[in-house]
């Protein structure tokens, strides 16, 4: 046998060996059961306890998802919250088995348009909990659940404002966004477009805001003694309570704010980026 042909049959066995190596490191992985496989483990031991085994064969198995067409994403947040549109029976469940909270105007953001990262945020995708409720690095959009909102020192639903707020930009007023209604009312009382331009009107003596929601969080200046987590909401609260402490000799004016205007401001203006058009619910006329 010459020489060539010896390198290529240790090269043979070299690549066997390799594959056999990976083969049964596949197969060990697969024996630990993945995360989501225990989060419905779960969800079926409560939904037996509460509601019997009958009701407990309807609960599906393996990965689910939601296909949202116009965002090209996918949603799999119901493979473990597999009992969300299950209504009252599971109103107080333990999470993941906790069903949807019941609110009047949900139904009009169909589920199979709409998914669940539309509205709460979070790395749709993913199959694992830290990840899919986006408390990892390089995710950008995390979910916007209680734990998070309370660092800004407002409720799961009040944060997810922001969310609401980029498909019901050109609504004056729209239930269940309080903070960023009275931040709409606020922005024309104020006058804010006798410098800045928003959405193709105003002036240009300070930043054009139509897309600010879209500016990179490294993109933002954060001054020496800053106290917060670097993040662009934690920015502009800062900014509009004291404008003049985040960036020095500002010509936009100090505010005098009330209640949580500060943070509704700061959701407002970040909501403030491009959605499918197809989202955005026809203007209504003025009442
Ligand atoms: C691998 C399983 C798993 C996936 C996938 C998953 N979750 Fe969860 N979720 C959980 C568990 C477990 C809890 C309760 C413990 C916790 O909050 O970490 C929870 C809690 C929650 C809560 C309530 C807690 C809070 O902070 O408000 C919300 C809201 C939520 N999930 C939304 C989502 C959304 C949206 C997605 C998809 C992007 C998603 N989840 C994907 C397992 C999952
Ligand atoms: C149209 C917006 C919207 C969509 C779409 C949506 N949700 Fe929600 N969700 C909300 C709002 C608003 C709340 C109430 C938050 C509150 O009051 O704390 C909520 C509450 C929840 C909670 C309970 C949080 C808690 O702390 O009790 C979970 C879990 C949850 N949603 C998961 C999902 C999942 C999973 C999907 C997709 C199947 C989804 N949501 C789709 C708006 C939405
Ligand atoms: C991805 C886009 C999108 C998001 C995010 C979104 N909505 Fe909507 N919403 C819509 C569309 C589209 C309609 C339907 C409008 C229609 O029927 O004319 C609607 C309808 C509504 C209605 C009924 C309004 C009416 O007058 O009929 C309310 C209230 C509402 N949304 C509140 C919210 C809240 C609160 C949130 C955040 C938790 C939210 N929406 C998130 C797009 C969105
Ligand atoms: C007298 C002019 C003036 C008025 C009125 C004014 N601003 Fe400003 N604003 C500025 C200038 C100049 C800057 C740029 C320097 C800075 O960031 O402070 C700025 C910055 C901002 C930023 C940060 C933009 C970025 O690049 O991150 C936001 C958001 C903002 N203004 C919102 C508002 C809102 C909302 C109102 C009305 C309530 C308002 N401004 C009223 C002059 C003004």
């Amino acid at each position: 046998m010459s020489e060539g042909h010896q390198r290529a049959d240790t090269k043979l066995i070299f690549i066997a060996g390799t594959l056999l190596f990976v083969v049964s490191i596949m197969a060990f992985v697969q024996e630990a059961r993945p995360e989501w496989a225990e989060a419905q483990d779960e969800v079926r031991r409560i939904v037996t306890e509460r509601l019997g085994a009958e009701r407990a064969a309807e609960l599906p198995t393996g990965l689910q998802q939601i296909w949202v067409e116009e965002t090209n994403r996918v949603d799999r947040c119901i493979t473990c919250h597999t009992t969300i549109d299950w209504g009252p029976e599971l109103a107080d469940a333990p999470h993941p088995a906790r069903s949807h909270p019941d609110i009047p105007w949900l139904g009009k953001h169909a589920i199979e348009k709409f998914g669940c990262t539309t509205c709460h945020g979070g790395q749709g995708s993913a199959t694992t909990t830290k990840a899919a409720h986006g408390e990892v690095l390089h995710w950008e959009e995390p979910l916007l659940g209680e734990t998070r909102a309370r660092s800004y020192g407002l409720s799961g639903a009040e944060l997810m404002e922001m969310r609401c707020n980029q498909c019901h930009l050109h609504e004056p007023k729209v239930e269940g966004m309080p903070l960023i209604n009275a931040a709409k009312d606020f922005v024309v009382a104020k006058n804010c477009k006798r410098c800045h331009t928003i959405f193709g009107e105003g002036a240009t003596r300070g930043p054009e805001l139509t897309r600010i929601g879209e500016k990179h969080p490294t993109a933002y200046t954060f001054p020496k003694v800053w106290r917060h987590p670097r993040t662009a909401l934690h920015w502009h609260i800062e900014h509009f309570k004291a404008p003049n402490d985040v960036v020095p000799n500002t010509m936009m004016p100090l505010y005098d704010l009330e209640g949580k205007m500060a943070e509704g401001l700061s959701l407002l203006v970040l909501s403030w980026r491009r959605v499918p058009a197809t989202y955005i619910p026809r203007p209504r006329l003025a009442r």
